[in-house]
């Protein structure tokens, strides 16, 4: 075979957007990609500058494919994967509908790669908290970890397009005197805000994200990690970053947290703040690794750590990471392993 042939279940969305994008920068093989939506209705979506027309979910025939990346949300995936499975087709599905799946592999490539066996679907973790595990599995192999706190700032991109668009809508309005306008997409404005919550209010008070990225780290690292979280929309377009705190079983200097650190796949270590480097997501965005500044001592806690954490969710947070599972996999179709 001289390439994957792949579907884009949402490709007209900013992740679907994202997975050509990264498909084209990393130069996979493709040998054939059908580009899918909720409707054809005549629209393009361009890859490796050909124009490929948009096909309804509903009557794709699944045995054009091999592998089929999914990208439209819950309903979605959970109406198609399981038909495009019993094709014979691997799902890769960025949606939450089966992370937590106990039969469904909750894969990131550096973390837990061999958890995909032989899996015809696998899920994909939630932007948060790939970037987060990225940074505490080397951590956690070399020190153990005893409790992580974690507070995000979570970019509007994570929620889709239409929250880019009403942070462009209100922040034009405010310029330009009109005042923010009813918001659509958030219960309150985004321009100029900061919300405390990502998602719906739901068991004790954490919302819907929050329990995403507690119950999602601990499937991913196949230990029970004793994690909480405050999960807070920012007016950023692209680009999530997390305030870390984590506390080690075993003891450590910060040489040695560097050096751990710096030998995680995907980790980009940035942390001089004396020469003003930091990790922003300005500067992760249009990138695929996981940006790692701040590196503290706790002024209280021996064994207490403090990191700042950054990465472009559109990227690192979804579509490389994807694309990395379908790589890893490549051995199924006669294609080469993992990058
Ligand atoms: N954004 C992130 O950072 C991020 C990170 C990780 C995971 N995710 C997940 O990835 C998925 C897509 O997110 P996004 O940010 O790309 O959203 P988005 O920009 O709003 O795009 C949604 C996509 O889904 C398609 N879609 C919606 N309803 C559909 C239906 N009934 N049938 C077929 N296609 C349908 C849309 O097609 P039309 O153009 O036809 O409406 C569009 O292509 C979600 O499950 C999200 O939770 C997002």
């Amino acid at each position: 075979m001289s390439g994957y042939r792949i579907a884009v279940v949402g490709a007209t969305g900013l992740v679907g957007q994202t997975i050509l994008e990264v498909l084209d920068e990393h130069r996979v093989p493709v040998q054939s990609l059908v580009a899918l939506a909720r409707q054809g209705g005549g629209r393009t979506v361009v890859f490796r500058g050909q124009s490929i027309e948009v096909e309804p979910v509903a009557s794709m025939d699944w045995s054009r494919v091999d592998v089929a990346f999914f990208a439209a949300g819950n309903a979605v995936s959970d109406e198609y994967a399981p038909k495009a499975a019993l094709a014979g087709v691997t799902v890769i599905d960025k949606s939450s509908r089966f992370r937590m799946d106990p039969t469904v592999p909750l894969v990131v490539p550096e973390v837990n790669g061999d958890a995909v066996g032989d899996a015809r679907i696998i899920a994909s973790p939630n932007c948060s908290t790939i970037q987060l595990v990225v940074a505490l599995a080397p951590l956690a192999r070399r020190f153990g970890l005893e409790r992580v706190i974690v507070s995000t700032y979570q970019a509007v991109s994570g929620t889709g397009r239409e929250a880019v668009e009403e942070l462009e809508q209100q922040t034009r309005r405010q310029v330009e005197g009109e005042g923010l306008g009813d918001p659509e997409v958030y219960p309150v404005p985004i321009a100029h805000n900061v919300l405390p919550y990502c998602d719906q209010f739901m068991d004790q008070d954490y919302t819907g994200e929050e329990w995403k990225l507690m119950r999602e780290t601990s499937k991913i690292m196949d230990q029970p990690v004793r994690l909480s979280a405050t999960a807070v929309r920012v007016p950023v377009y692209v680009g999530h970053a997390e305030s870390v705190y984590v506390e080690t079983r075993e003891p450590w200097t910060l040489d040695q947290v560097r050096a751990v650190l710096s030998e995680g796949r995907s980790v980009r270590i940035v942390d001089d703040p004396a020469r003003g480097l930091v990790p922003t997501p300005r500067d992760a965005a249009g990138t695929d690794e996981v940006w790692v500044g701040r590196i503290r001592a706790d002024v209280h806690e021996p064994k207490g750590l403090h990191l700042f954490v950054v990465s472009d969710n559109l990227r690192r947070g979804a579509a490389t990471n994807a694309i990395e599972i379908m790589q890893q996999l490549g051995p199924r179709w006669g294609l080469g392993g993992a990058r």
